[in-house]
């Protein structure tokens, strides 16, 4: 990819890239919709991304260019910038608008992206190219930014540029994963630690179910401003700064308080949802991958029935999961209302897997999910 997207630069722009960067997207392998309530979640980069040529320029524009959108647009540098409609450059846009307020030194650069991640399917496409824009920006102008700083930096971006009220796992998976790990992040004192992902027998099957979503028009506001209500009702007895300072036990007894059904399924999920990741991180290491699954399977079930971010789409992957024998666990990753599952399916039985999945997906829903196998990646980096 490196050398084609060089070429292209060079018809584009009539002059050399300067360098290529690789940003990968992720997957969550359990903790979901719990990065924003101070819970712990178990990512990992895959190896499809984003992937940028740059160059600097002389004539004090930031060109942006992607391989994989027509839309273009050449900004003049300027000391701040604002969210220009919904175009795809508004991700970088949002990034140089934070790095050019401090007191960065920054000159006009020429861009061109592609991104091989299907977009809007749940794969972090977005945190992929905020991270892999600072990353850039920061080696071109020597800005001292760590990866994990790129990690929050995106973030922010993401918040106050882009209007999203995510958590920090996506940026954070991105910028840095390790191959064949999983990162254990605890989001709300962002400590983190490697997690060997050995799938032995299995692989990780990524399945798309090429229902799109959009995530800024999606319920995920929503989530976040309900999250933040039913905590609010259980802190009038319990001291919690987040929903997942809060044990199962501390919850039964309290749920009373919330005194509102719907607001009371969501913390339900959340509060669950963290302490199966605790298992789930003394599970893994131990190679008992069955129990993994089923950690899986039951993180699925809360999305789809407490916290209902899941849909019909997801529901039918993971119901033919539960089926199939090859299969030990299987879940919607990402913020879900569409996008994409995970599951863990043993090598030898993967074709026929994703044959028998595609034909049961097509009858149900109409048209048919895309099934890979994904590597476990490394993050943000320069090529
Ligand atoms: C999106 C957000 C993340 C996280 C997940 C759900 O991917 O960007 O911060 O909240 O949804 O776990």
């Amino acid at each position: 990819m490196k050398v084609e997207l060089e070429k292209k630069f060079r018809e584009l722009f009539d002059k050399d890239s300067e360098h290529v960067f690789f940003c990968p997207g992720r997957v969550n392998l359990i903790g979901e919709h719990i990065d924003y309530n101070g819970g712990k979640v178990m990512p990992c980069a895959i190896s499809l991304g984003t992937y940028l040529a740059v160059a600097k320029n002389n004539d004090k524009i930031f060109r942006f260019r992607c391989l994989n959108f027509p839309e273009i647009a050449d900004l003049h540098l300027q000391t701040s910038y604002s969210k220009n409609g919904k175009g795809w450059f508004n991700y970088p846009l949002g990034v140089i608008n934070e790095l050019i307020s401090g007191d960065n030194d920054l000159s006009g650069l020429d861009m061109l992206f592609y991104g091989n991640l299907p977009i809007a399917a749940g794969l972090s496409s977005s945190a992929s190219i905020e991270v892999l824009t600072t990353f850039a920006l920061q080696t071109i102008f020597h800005l001292g930014i760590s990866n994990k700083d790129a990690a929050l930096l995106s973030q922010k971006v993401e918040n106050e540029f882009i209007g999203v009220n995510c958590g920090i796992m996506d940026q954070f998976a991105v910028a840095m994963g390790k191959a064949n790990n999983a990162i254990l992040l605890n989001c709300d004192t962002i400590e983190y630690e490697y997690l060997p992902f050995d799938t032995g027998e299995y692989i990780l099957a990524i399945i798309n179910s090429n229902k799109q979503r959009s995530l800024s028009e999606s319920k995920y506001n929503e989530r976040f401003a309900e999250c933040r209500a039913s905590l609010k009702c259980l802190q009038k007895e319990l001291i919690a700064d987040h929903l997942c300072d809060i044990d199962t036990k501390s919850f039964e007894s309290h749920r009373y308080l919330i005194n509102n059904a719907l607001l009371e399924k969501r913390a339900s999920h959340v509060i669950s949802e963290n302490e199966r990741v605790n298992e789930a991180k003394e599970v893994l290491p131990t190679g008992n991958l069955n129990r993994f699954g089923e950690l899986m399977y039951a993180s699925h079930q809360s999305l789809k029935e407490l916290y209902e971010v899941s849909g019909k789409e997801l529901d039918t992957i993971v119901d033919f999961c539960k089926t199939y024998k090859g299969c030990i666990g299987a879940r919607m990753t990402g913020a879900g209302f569409g996008g994409c599952a995970i599951a863990l399916v043993k090598k030898d039985q993967f074709d026929d897997f994703s044959q028998k999945l595609t034909t049961y997906y097509q009858n149900k829903i109409g048209y048919e999910p895309g099934v890979f196998a994904s590597a476990v990646g490394d993050g943000v980096r320069s090529l």
